[in-house]
């Protein structure tokens, strides 16, 4: 993580005013457990910049099989809590589906949570890459989405295979990085494949991927450090954040 040895400049925003990756969502996944977690995970997101939020609560086989049923009360109860707090910011969701059967049943029914123009995000396995990745890729857009990938920065089996991006983004898909990958939260490895895609041109989304208070804290730093307007000035132009 940034901001140790040297000295804190003066924090700067995000490039983007709308977050399309974070797991503030009360009590539905391994983010923010209750309501007044996420507000507070929220009015701290708005000292960044962000005035838009659409929350992307985790689909994952057995542990969070989320649906739009599973979602809606939870929303419904942070948009109370920041109403209460006289707070009107603009907050929605979709869904990070990981890859899996569950997923892929939701895909197949129709039934799936997406951002406004279409957009799907989608997150890889960490341990492998799924063998049907290109096909999802492939169908996704058949049915007239675009899939966004899901910080593929963090995939350590592409490190050695960079030609995957290349593929992948080729063949349609989006790639959104992880504000936490550039702050160095998972290690210099995953910093340095984000700063990679930055310079090839293969970053189409920013995303926080805020799910608790410590994750809020290294992106504080971050942003007081100097990598984040070299980062942010190398994005110019690329973001479709606020496009959507
Ligand atoms: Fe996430």
């Amino acid at each position: 993580m940034f901001n140790f040895f040297s000295k804190p400049q003066k924090p700067i925003s995000l490039p983007y005013s709308t977050d399309i990756h974070c797991h503030v969502i009360p009590g539905v996944d391994d983010g923010s457990p209750d309501v007044q977690t996420s507000a507070d995970l929220i009015v701290h997101m708005q000292k960044w910049g962000i005035s838009r939020i659409f929350a992307s609560p985790h689909v994952t086989k057995s542990t969070f099989e989320n649906t739009p049923a599973t979602l809606a009360e939870p929303l419904r109860q942070l948009r109370a809590e920041l109403a209460s707090r006289g707070n009107d910011i603009e907050v929605n969701h979709h869904a990070e589906y990981r890859l899996d059967d569950f997923s892929l049943a939701q895909f197949e029914a129709g039934t799936f949570m997406s951002l406004p123009g279409n957009y799907i995000m989608i997150e890889n396995p960490f341990v492998d890459e799924p063998w049907f990745i290109d096909q999802v890729i492939f169908d996704l857009q058949v049915k007239g989405f675009t899939p966004v990938l899901a910080h593929p920065e963090r995939y350590s089996y592409y490190f050695k295979r960079r030609d995957r991006f290349k593929a992948l983004h080729d063949a349609g898909a989006k790639f959104q990085v992880n504000v936490l990958s550039l702050a160095e939260a998972y290690g210099k490895e995953q910093r340095a494949m984000a700063g990679y895609l930055i310079s090839n041109g293969l970053v189409d989304f920013l995303g926080t991927d805020l799910h608790n208070s410590r994750h809020a804290e290294i992106i504080d730093a971050y942003l007081s450090s100097k990598h984040a307007a070299a980062d942010f000035a190398a994005l110019e132009g690329h973001l479709l954040n606020d496009k959507i």
